[in-house]
């Protein structure tokens, strides 16, 4: 019998309602961003919006997947990690539904998620995946009952750094494609740090060093050709040292910055060269949406981990190698 899940993501700036069937078919995916004017996003407005938008865009993932309310057999929410009082929010949707629906309830890692559709997406059994976003940069592969982080950012995200140095340049939030469409402009590379240490990576010192080349009177297509392939650079190096050190055979890039070609191409260089499989999630799927959290909820919940209602608060700090993966532990 096929088992349809009601997936609600909330952890940040992005609310999303996605309707998955357990025969892996994404039936809808909706989801809504707020987008500050300027400066960063605060988390109770972020909820506010959340708590505000939730109900129209859940109404409209149900009728997009051509379901009704009463179709949804479990409800899974991102628990964690991310922003206590988004986090709060979509939980507490998410425990309504159940509780009025009498089904199920699934509490899912939010980064655990963006590699679980990636695998549903590319037929990966076992990748090392590349998890890029505005608050995550993690090299991580499934090892001993559990998706290890094997190399990550010791400061900011990489995504938080294009955002951060693009509102200096004057750029709306999120500044990641802006940037992009500027680095193809580019003509001239200037040495920003590259910094690798062991398997992790740092980014605030490069965010410093590339306002000072704006503020010097580089022009913006060089600096934002220059930042481009020194933080993909040091991505490609430690994704290439985790698939020496794992001898895994499928490199999967995911998470928001992974709609990103340039990022994608010199990846896809590194799978060519250790002679593995490369899948970049869809645009669609990259970034924060309900469709990856209904899908890992259904990966869950076949494997008994459900959540009691009174036991489901969120997990704020909720890092991807404290949850027992048993779905995969096989
Ligand atoms: P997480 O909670 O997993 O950290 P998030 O809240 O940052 O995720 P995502 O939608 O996964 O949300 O990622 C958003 C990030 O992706 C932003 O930092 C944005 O600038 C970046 N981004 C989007 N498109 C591109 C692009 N074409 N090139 C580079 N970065 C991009
Ligand atoms: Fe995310």
């Amino acid at each position: 019998m096929v088992t349809i899940c009601l997936g609600l993501e909330g952890t940040a700036h992005s609310f999303g309602a996605g309707v998955v069937s357990s025969d892996g078919k994404v039936m809808s995916n909706v989801w809504d961003m707020i987008r500050p004017q300027k400066g960063g996003i605060h988390p109770r407005e972020a909820a506010r919006h959340h708590s505000e938008k939730g109900p129209t865009i859940i109404r409209h993932a149900l009728e997009e997947a051509g379901v009704t309310a009463q179709d949804i057999q479990l409800v899974a929410f991102s628990r964690g990690p991310g922003l206590g009082p988004c986090l709060r929010t979509t939980a507490t949707m998410a425990r309504v539904l159940a509780l009025h629906l009498s089904v199920p309830l699934v509490g899912v890692n939010h980064c655990v998620a963006h590699i679980e559709i990636g695998c549903l997406e590319s037929g990966f059994q076992d990748p090392v995946t590349v998890y890029v976003s505005g608050g995550n940069t993690q090299v991580i592969a499934f090892a001993g009952g559990r998706f290890r982080t094997f190399g990550e950012t010791l400061d900011i995200a990489i995504g938080n750094m294009l955002d951060v140095f693009g509102r200096s340049a004057g750029m709306r939030f999120p500044a990641g494609p802006e940037i992009e469409r500027e680095a193809q402009l580019g003509r001239e590379y200037h040495a920003l740090p590259y910094s690798v240490k062991g398997m992790d990576l740092s980014y605030s010192g490069m965010l410093t060093a590339a306002r000072r080349l704006l503020s010097g009177g580089v022009p913006l297509p060089d600096v934002c050709f220059s930042i481009q392939e020194t933080a993909f650079g040091m991505l490609a190096e430690i994704a290439e040292r985790a698939i020496a050190h794992t001898k895994k055979r499928e490199l999967l890039l995911t998470g928001g910055v992974a709609r990103n070609s340039r990022l994608t191409e010199i990846l896809s260089g590194v799978a060519v060269r250790h002679d593995v499989r490369f899948h970049r999630v869809s645009p669609s799927l990259a970034g924060d949406q309900g469709a990856m959290i209904a899908w890992t909820g259904i990966l869950q919940y076949l494997a008994g981990n459900t959540v009691d209602v009174a036991e489901s608060q969120v997990l704020p700090r909720w890092r991807t190698d404290e949850q027992e993966i048993r779905w995969r532990a096989m």
